[in-house]
């Protein structure tokens, strides 16, 4: 019988998570002071994270050790199995061998609570008693209310007001795991008030509900923020993913794969899946490898956006960071990948783009929820809207082995199950969904709102 899923045990899961910030050959940018346009320290992040977050964000450590009660947690589904996708390379005719690391069965269904349990014990270790965050699909503020419930705190999630009415059942979840979870823009904030009184119908964004959660969590000394994707320590949370992928291709006796592939948004499952290869191209002697980052044409923060410094939320609240950004006044169009629409791409990730690591590549919607189906109708996983341009991705790269005739090693990250999103799928079929596109003239206006910031 051929081998279809490559599973390792409990104890498999890493006892490091690995920070690739200590491998680049060029240092990172500091984050910014808005006002002083000084490099921020430690203190100034304090209000909003316990220390050991922010001294992981600021980490030039390689491996950095997982405390036995988060790896505890997680292997309630971890170590994640890795699939070899053979009834999707017979579809497709390649030569390529095309393997997916799947994070749909973690309880809520994607990559997400990788990090959520590790932000929600630092938090509860440093005593504290709630924690706000946003959610555009919905995936991030379930996983969060999840990690929460495990470690007794409250948690309030603002989810982006166009995902609260396309997915009503995240709002279910989110509260059976015992969070509250509001419509952002909202009126329990000054920063949300504002936004609804320039627009009532505001769709909101992950910007504007990012300013909602950090103005709560400012206002209480009980309360902490979390974030989960674009930060250091998010991604550094997600590299299990890579590191457990590495180990299970080496049983399927593979090396390392040839072309890597994830979906991008902020960037949390993306590098959580690549870095750990990475390392190899960036330290050791696998300069062939491609490390590819899928996006959203409507979203295009990789291809189109500018690398500077921005703010990561939409009224100006957090630091600047560097990063490639299509503004913070980036009002996302209404494309059902929720979770790729943000407007900032992670500072590690943009500073691996900048130093020629890897590539970005972006997709329409329609055509990633064709390769979801066909994914959908050969492995027989319906994957979440966001992981349709992983699979668009890797299918590309399996078609372009069938025109070479080589027999690569393809390997994506599937982070998560599309079970909430069905409307989306609906609205494909009933052939519904728009096919929009970021121009470089909207990226020119909202550089404008950007010139009196420090520039890289
Ligand atoms: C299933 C899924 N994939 C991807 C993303 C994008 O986030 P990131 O780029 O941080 O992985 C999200 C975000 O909500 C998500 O829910």
């Amino acid at each position: 019988m051929d081998t279809i899923k490559i599973q390792l045990e409990d104890g498999d899961i890493p006892e490091n998570w690995y920070n690739i910030a200590s491998d680049f050959k060029t240092p990172m940018l500091p984050p910014l002071h808005p006002g002083t346009g000084e490099p921020v320290g430690p203190e100034a992040l304090a209000p909003l994270f316990p220390m050991a977050l922010i001294q992981q964000e600021v980490s030039q450590e390689r491996w950095i050790e997982i405390p036995d009660e988060v790896r505890q947690v997680l292997a309630q589904w971890r170590p994640s199995p890795l699939y070899r996708a053979r009834r999707l390379e017979k579809a497709l005719d390649t030569p390529a061998r095309i393997y997916y690391k799947w994070e749909g069965v973690s309880p809520s269904g994607s990559h997400k609570p990788n990090t959520a349990v590790a932000q929600a014990f630092y938090n509860r270790e440093e005593g504290i008693k709630r924690i706000t965050t946003e959610t555009g699909a919905g995936q991030w503020g379930t996983a969060l209310s999840y990690a929460c419930q495990l470690f007794e705190l409250e948690c309030q999630v603002y989810m982006v007001r166009i995902s609260f009415g396309q997915k009503p059942y995240r709002k279910a979840v989110i509260e059976t795991y015992g969070g509250n979870v509001v419509p952002s823009p909202s009126e329990l904030t000054e920063a949300g008030r504002k936004i609804l009184a320039d627009d009532p119908d505001s769709p909101g964004s992950l910007g504007i509900a990012i300013s909602e959660a950090v103005e709560d969590a400012a206002m209480r000394e009980d309360t902490h923020y979390a974030l989960g994707s674009v930060l250091n320590h998010v991604l550094l949370h997600q590299t299990v993913i890579g590191l457990e992928a590495e180990k299970q291709l080496e049983r399927a006796g593979e090396s390392l794969p040839d072309v890597v592939v994830g979906c991008f948004g902020g960037g949390s499952n993306f590098a959580g899946f690549a870095f750990p290869f990475l390392r190899h191209k960036i330290t050791g002697d696998q300069h062939a490898m491609r490390v590819v980052a899928c996006e959203p044409a409507s979203c295009p923060t990789l291809t189109k956006g500018e690398y500077r410094y921005d703010f990561g939320d939409a009224i100006g609240m957090t630091p600047l960071m560097p990063m490639h950004t299509l503004g913070h006044n980036f009002v996302p169009a209404k494309i059902h990948a929720g979770g790729l629409r943000y407007h900032g791409a992670a500072p590690l990730v943009s500073h691996a783009l900048r130093e020629g690591d890897i590539e970005a590549r972006a997709y329409h919607q329609i055509e990633c929820f064709d390769a979801g189906v066909e994914f959908a109708r050969t492995e027989g996983i319906v994957p979440a809207p966001e992981a349709n341009h992983v699979v668009k991705g890797a299918i590309d790269e399996a078609l372009r082995c069938k025109e070479s005739g080589e027999s690569k090693c393809i390997a994506f990250n599937l982070c998560g199950h599309g079970h909430f999103d069905m409307a989306a799928y609906q609205a494909y079929f009933a052939g519904q969904l728009e096919r929009h596109e970021f121009t470089d003239e909207m990226l020119r206006e909202n550089m404008q709102a950007l010139s009196e910031l420090p520039t890289v």
